[in-house]
């Protein structure tokens, strides 16, 4: 064992979390708790992941549930391409391998959604595998421990990354050592203001030793982030209101959403809710028309500025679009909705 992956182990002994993952050996629960936590920290994803055990106790049970629920189950979290492939996968392990997990990392890897990092983390704290994971914790910790300048996101820091990695792995222990590496990223030596003062391992940190600790990892490219304008109409006509699941590539595929319009540039709100009048309303069923603040809201690779109308009307649309769901207002919350809707759904 080398002398990073001892100290690792050691502040592991004294400072692993507790967390319901990690009693058990069951390869469905960690793949859960795996993928839920790619998305958000361990703090947020543990209701997620109680909640997805209580509802989908084992794999038959998510591969027989419906995508609605599934997507229902993982409101909030974004990204939700990761809750499809959770469940094609689930139909995959449950239909054609006869509920039987894949055994290895290698196979694991032929599962949909499951890439490089699920695979090792899976085989390496399910099965003992010594595969090591790479993650941003691990991006972090080790270009910082071993003082590596090399951009994480080019080809050649990936394979520096995953060599030096492999080569840090406690074989004995992999399962143990993945963790650690991780919860040591989460807990101490995180992006900012990390705990260098109290760490155990900052003798022997390169980073902290030159003291360039926030300079690292270095990354090459910026993320690219698009504009993006929606005009949302949130329409109440005698206590339903109407949804349409947005079935197209792209953010919140299998969402519902209110009938809206979407553009590349700032758009003419009062025009495009006269187009949408036409189109669909009755004038003189209409009572009250409001425009509500914009509400700004971020994701990894968009900026979006939504203009929500809610329109009060008597009357039924004259021109109901065959994907438009007429719901019972309070039923909206049975349905998988983006975190943009929810925020706005907040003060209703
Ligand atoms: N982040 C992702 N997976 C993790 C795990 N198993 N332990 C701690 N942090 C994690």
């Amino acid at each position: 064992m080398t002398k990073f992956s001892t100290a690792l182990e050691k502040w592991y002994g004294l400072n692993a979390r507790d967390l319901p993952w990690r009693n058990t050996p069951d390869p469905y629960s960690i793949w859960l708790s795996e993928v839920i936590l790619q998305q958000t920290r361990v703090a947020q994803g543990m209701s997620y992941y109680l909640r997805f055990m209580e509802l989908f106790p084992d794999v038959g049970q998510l591969a027989s549930a419906s995508e609605d629920e599934i997507l229902k189950a993982w409101q909030g979290l974004g990204y939700y391409s990761r809750a499809r492939n959770l469940h094609k996968a689930a139909k995959v392990i449950h239909e054609d391998l006869k509920g039987e997990f894949p055994l290895t990392a290698e196979k694991l890897q032929e599962l949909p959604g499951i890439g490089t990092y699920t695979a090792a983390a899976i085989a390496s704290i399910a099965y003992n595998e010594p595969v090591p994971v790479v993650d941003g914790n691990v991006y972090r910790v080790l270009s910082r421990y071993f003082g590596v300048a090399t951009p994480i996101d080019s080809p050649a820091g990936k394979k520096e990354f995953a060599d030096l990695a492999a080569q840090q792995l406690n074989r004995k222990r992999p399962g143990m050592h993945n963790q650690a590496i991780m919860d040591f990223g989460a807990i101490v030596c995180t992006p900012k203001m990390a705990s260098c003062e109290t760490c155990l391992l900052s003798l022997d940190c390169k980073a902290f030793k030159g003291n360039f600790v926030n300079d690292l990892p270095v990354k090459s490219r910026k993320t690219t982030v698009k504009e993006l304008w929606l005009t949302y109409f949130y329409l109440i006509e005698n206590g339903h209101t109407y949804i349409v699941r947005r079935d197209a590539e792209g953010i919140w595929k299998g969402l519902y959403d209110f009938p809206n319009e979407e553009s590349n540039y700032p758009p003419n709100t009062e025009k495009t809710l006269d187009t949408f009048v036409t189109d669909y309303l009755a004038t003189s069923g209409i009572t009250e028309v409001v425009k509500h603040d914009v509400i700004h809201h971020q994701l990894t690779h968009r900026k979006i500025h939504a203009t929500f109308i809610s329109i009060y009307t008597d009357s039924k649309p004259t021109n109901i679009p065959e994907e438009w769901l007429r719901i019972s207002c309070d039923r909206i919350t049975k349905y998988g909705v983006s975190r943009l809707v929810e925020k706005f759904l907040e003060p209703f």
